[in-house]
């Protein structure tokens, strides 16, 4: 490609999100990725969409959290459309379950339905759970969304690079002048930074900290009778999503412990004896593996705006990629024409 108008650094949900926007808009995109395309952290995650859930502390989460599900029906046809793929896309509901007595504390602001409500959705839950049924919440399956983005990606004519880590910024005063990825020099009109929990590591190569820090999270997937969840369960410090093809993904931890990716017998077996508190029968599902990804952490909200005259920022999503992932890539698409 000659010289592209953007540059996205990192192919993760919000660097291939906001490269097929970008692409679609007319734009010439390029995405350069320090590992391989869509690989690091986002198809790692449990893809659940979940606004009220995940707001529950943190309130000023919900609005674009809420914007973002309501753009998801469309997103997703429309990438399902151009690919071809299906990303197991579906709103199944979600049990915001705690024992009883700990259920205002776990969940405030959430309202308690009564157990016969929570059993119609779910059977074989603990009797002594109190919980709340949100019947918006939705997930799809994050390796499929992945391959779907680079497929996208690919079908618009985004130019994707990997095994080109950044290694350097140049710059003259507030303009980006181009980068170093792979050991190759290169020049883009415009820079778009998605480079998840990874972008702790470039602070020192930007003329600004994002605050972003990794919060890694362990998981595991879980070989379940199909249909034995009747919807999303997330209790304290734990979850359960089944997706379309039968597995469950069992999640997650919550570690600041930097760039670790190890997982502990003891981490799993923890989420497994907090999912078989929602769900006894969590216990006879056998582990088939366990991962741990690094969430992009970070105090308050996503950095969505410029960074420089000709560079934007996305990162810091912590949680909720998968789910912010089509708002950003409008938000992105919008910033993009204001510093075109
Ligand atoms: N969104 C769920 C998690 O980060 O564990």
């Amino acid at each position: 490609m000659s010289r592209p108008d953007w540059i996205v650094i990192g192919s993760g949900v919000i660097g291939l999100s906001a490269a097929w926007a970008l692409a679609q808009a007319g734009q010439r995109v390029a995405v350069v990725e320090a590992g391989r395309i869509g690989e690091g952290t986002s198809p790692k995650a449990a893809g659940m969409l979940l606004p009220e859930v995940e707001s529950v502390h943190h309130p000023e989460l919900a609005p674009m959290a809420r914007e973002s599900l309501a753009m998801y029906p469309s997103w997703v046809k429309t990438l399902e459309e151009l690919t071809g793929q299906d990303v197991g896309y579906g709103p199944i509901g979600c049990l915001a379950l705690s024992e009883e007595a700990s259920f205002a504390k776990t969940w405030p602001g959430l309202a308690q339905v009564p157990f016969a409500d929570l059993s119609r959705v779910q059977s074989g839950l603990s009797s002594d759970l109190a919980g709340c049924y949100l019947p918006e919440g939705a997930q799809v399956d994050p390796p499929r969304l992945m391959a779907a983005l680079a497929a996208a990606c690919r079908t618009v004519g985004v130019s994707l690079r990997e095994n080109a880590p950044v290694t350097e910024i140049r710059r003259v005063a507030d303009r980006w002048l181009g980068i170093t990825a792979g050991g190759e020099r290169l020049v883009g009109g415009h820079y778009l930074l998605a480079t998840g929990a990874w972008t702790a590591n470039l602070t020192p190569e930007l003329d600004v900290d994002l605050g972003i820090f990794p919060v890694k999270g362990q998981m595991a997937e879980l070989t379940a009778p199909h249909d034995a969840l009747g919807a999303i369960l997330f209790g304290p410090g734990v979850y359960l999503s089944q997706k379309n093809d039968g597995r469950v993904l069992l999640g997650a931890t919550s570690e600041r412990v930097g760039f670790d990716l190890t997982v502990s017998e003891e981490a799993v077996a923890d989420l497994v004896r907090r999912a078989s508190r929602l769900l006894a029968a969590v216990a006879d599902w056998t582990i088939q593996r366990t991962w741990a990804g690094l969430r992009p952490g970070r105090d308050g909200l996503p950095v969505i705006e410029a960074i420089s005259q000709n560079a934007l920022a996305a990162v810091g999503h912590y949680r909720n990629g998968i789910l912010l992932a089509p708002l950003t890539a409008s938000r992105l698409t919008e910033l993009a024409e204001q510093i075109a």
